[in-house]
């Protein structure tokens, strides 16, 4: 697509992001268009009947007095103080998982690890992690092949009535009652430890929302804090599993690129790099968003309200950008990939998946070089 039709129109995407749009596949186009939120919004139109994320679906100059809010509190020296836990985590998921004679990376690890951490950083109950993990997967991976997450949507929709028999995959209307529910449950555990913090304040996130201002002027609403808790939730957790679930894998096909890898992850200045290069190869995140006007964008006619999805992993392969895009180069410069995305939306949590992403590859393969 990107060498004969960069910018395309589809009305069949299986996407469920986007039913119908324009798909961008060009590395520069990509980049003009996460920069440009004017034109290309984050906001769904009026009539979407679900409550923004916040900062995610949301616009500046909104969306830049939340990250005020929320900025200080994910830098690189904010992080720091988590190091020692990562690694306790990751050693103990590690030793329990080598413990068996087979294990499932995903279940096992790659799940658990992002989602203990969130627990502490956010606040959550660390004894509350697997539901955590549950309702996270059952949301996000009903029907992408992550087996349990297909088995815990299947549960929900024959709890809600449907004939789910046979492991059959669900069908989007299922999947959209799942998703009700589920969100349903997140947003009422959510409301729950909001209340708790108000009462009893500790040194975690939700305890900080609770007293922050939005522009210094006033607290923030309980559906801001429910909000914004849903969306690190959902960003914080997934987005760190899916990577090292991928990363894992190919190094698991490729035993000279792990090699390579572990060859050089005691050194910190080529870990970083090679870290870059794993998230610019294994980009997972599509961003779709809404146009605003009307527009021309490099021959392409957008319309008013139509959808634009951007996913990270074509503009990340442009060859015109990077050269033998298709390999992992750990050392490879420049690396301006755009894995973390671009503009006012970029990633909050880009120290934080870092350090999660370093210590974990590094734990698993010093236990389990081979
Ligand atoms: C490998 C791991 C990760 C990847 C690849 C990733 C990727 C991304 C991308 C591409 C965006 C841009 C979204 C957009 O433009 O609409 C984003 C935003 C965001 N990420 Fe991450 N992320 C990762 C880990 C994390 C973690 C660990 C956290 C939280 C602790 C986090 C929290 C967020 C939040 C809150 C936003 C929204 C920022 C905004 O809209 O201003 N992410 N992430």
């Amino acid at each position: 697509m990107r060498k004969h039709c960069p910018i395309a129109y589809s009305d069949e995407m299986a996407s469920p992001l986007m039913s119908k749009g324009w798909v961008l596949t060009r590395y520069d186009q990509s980049c003009e268009f996460l920069q440009d939120h004017r034109t290309f919004s984050n906001q769904s139109s009026d009539d979407y009947p679900v409550r923004p994320w916040i900062p995610q679906a949301i616009d500046p100059p909104h969306q830049t007095a939340y990250r005020r809010i929320l900025n200080p509190w994910f830098t690189v020296d904010a992080m720091r103080p988590l190091e020692p836990h990562l690694e306790e985590f990751a050693d103990q998921l590690v030793g329990e998982m080598l413990a068996n004679d087979s294990f499932d990376f995903v279940a096992e690890f790659a799940d658990p690890f992002p989602t203990k951490i969130f627990c502490e950083l956010a606040g959550f109950p660390g004894d509350d992690y697997e539901q955590i993990m549950d309702w996270k997967n059952a949301l996000m991976h009903a029907s992408d092949g992550h087996s349990r997450g297909y088995e815990l949507a299947a549960g929900i929709a024959r709890e809600l009535g449907f004939d789910v028999s046979g492991g059959r995959p669900l069908l989007a209307a299922e999947e959209m009652a799942v998703r009700g529910r589920v969100g349903a449950s997140i947003y009422g555990y959510l409301a729950g430890l909001i209340a708790q913090r108000r009462a009893e304040p500790r040194d975690d996130m939700i305890s900080r929302l609770v007293t922050a201002e939005y522009e210094g002027e006033r607290p923030l609403t309980e559906e801001e804090l429910e909000d914004t808790l849903f969306l690190f939730y959902m960003a914080g957790l997934d987005t760190v599993a899916s990577a090292l679930g991928l990363i894992v894998q190919t190094f698991a096909t490729d035993p000279a690129k792990r090699h390579e890898f572990i060859e050089l992850m005691d050194d910190p200045t080529r870990l970083d790099a090679a870290i870059e290069e794993l998230v610019r190869y294994h980009a997972i995140v599509l961003l779709p968003r809404r146009v605003t006007a009307d527009t021309e964008f490099h021959g392409a006619k957008f319309a008013q309200d139509e959808g634009v999805l951007c996913p990270t992993m074509a503009a990340n392969r442009d060859p015109e950008e990077f050269d033998n895009p298709d390999e992992l180069v750990f050392d490879r410069v420049p690396n301006r990939h755009i894995g973390f995305g671009l503009g006012a939306h970029r990633c909050i949590g880009i120290h934080l998946a870092r350090r999660e992403l370093r210590v974990a590859l590094q734990t698993f393969h010093r236990e389990c070089p081979d």
